[in-house]
């Protein structure tokens, strides 16, 4: 357990690629000594933080560490895909994958209170992690992804950090935790990703809730309308890339309401969904501003979403700051 280590004042803020390796040499000596010839295991989201750990702990001790990528299926398009592309195929990490869409979205089902979606998202996860976690004999491990602000929060009574992830206590005892990105800013262990070969898009990732998909898919999540939020999102993000725009705007998403309005499509009557896009900037998140899109982009947006998406017939652009309004739609 390392819950002593603290960022030094002095350190210095790491944005070179010289400074980044220096930091990865001392992080895989120091998981080495700690870890020795134990096993350790990681719930790998795909996020930066839990890919640059599994990066680390793949260079530190190589297959003592195993990584489980569970699929909640409120994944954004290609992004489990890309997970055990990058990580079990090029990296070459021990990974089981579960795909527990079945089992997320049948809890799911029928639900629309937002707090409860949370609710059932996040006991889901645990549950289905901590199944896979009692199957394997003798690891004495877990690395997190803590990140310096976590800790910050944390103290400062924002947000409860909790140790081991809110695992069972069978579980969770068992464990010393690894947090070789804990003394880290969130800029900082992207310059680590890239310097540890992660690629581009996975490290530059704009935030994305635990939650996932599911807090888009408004109200009762049903599979079609939340295909059609993950297909909708693929667009926008493809269309952000030919942008130039990648990278550039905090956070861009699209959201699909549970309700119907009437359009047309071939001279004939359609009912379907709306697709609402919202952009935003911020530096802190406790305030957003609302990032202005090219027209043109807005038009080729409502185009390719109402032709290319099953049963949208209306594309919205949401003009709101936060506050009044939050990011996320739940
Ligand atoms: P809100 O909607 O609170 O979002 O204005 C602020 C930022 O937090 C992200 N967010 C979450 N992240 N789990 C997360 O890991 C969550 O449950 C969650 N809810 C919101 C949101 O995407 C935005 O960046």
């Amino acid at each position: 357990m390392c819950d002593n280590i603290r960022r030094p004042d002095s350190m210095e803020r790491i944005t070179t690629e010289a400074q980044a390796k220096a930091f990865i040499d001392e992080q895989v000596a120091a998981c080495r000594a700690q870890i020795g010839d134990g096993k350790v295991l990681l719930a790998l989201s795909g996020g930066v933080d839990s890919s640059v750990v599994a990066a680390l702990l793949i260079k530190a001790v190589g297959k003592q560490l195993t990584c489980i990528h569970v699929n909640h299926g409120l994944m954004r398009k290609g992004e489990s895909e890309q997970v055990l592309e990058v990580f079990r195929e090029e990296l070459g990490a021990n990974l089981i994958y579960v795909d527990a869409t079945d089992r997320f979205l049948d809890k799911l089902a029928g639900v629309a209170d937002p707090e409860k979606k949370r609710h059932i998202i996040g006991e889901e996860f645990i549950d289905v992690f901590a199944e896979e976690a009692r199957k394997l004999d003798g690891v004495g491990f877990l690395g997190q992804g803590t990140i310096w602000p976590d800790i910050l929060e944390s103290e400062a009574g924002i947000k409860a950090h909790h140790n081991a992830g809110g695992l069972p206590e069978d579980i969770a005892s068992r464990f010393a935790l690894v947090e070789p990105v804990r003394i880290l800013f969130k800029d900082e262990v992207r310059v680590v990703g890239r310097a540890l070969g992660l690629p581009a898009n996975m490290v530059d990732r704009q935030p994305f809730p635990g939650p996932g998909l599911g807090v888009r898919c408004v109200g009762a999540i049903t599979r079609d309308r939340l295909e059609a939020v993950r297909e909708s999102d693929a667009i926008l993000r493809e269309e952000f890339a030919k942008a130039g725009l990648e990278g550039k705007v905090w956070q861009y998403f699209t959201v699909v309401p549970d309700f119907k309005s009437t359009g047309i499509r071939n001279g004939k009557r359609t009912f379907d969904w709306p697709c609402i896009i919202r952009a935003i900037n911020t530096t802190d998140v406790m305030e957003v501003t609302v990032e202005h899109l090219p027209a043109e982009m807005l038009d080729r947006l409502a185009a390719r979403i109402t032709s290319e998406v099953p049963g949208i017939n209306r594309v919205l652009f949401d003009y709101t700051p936060k506050p009044p309004a939050t990011v996320e739609y739940e």
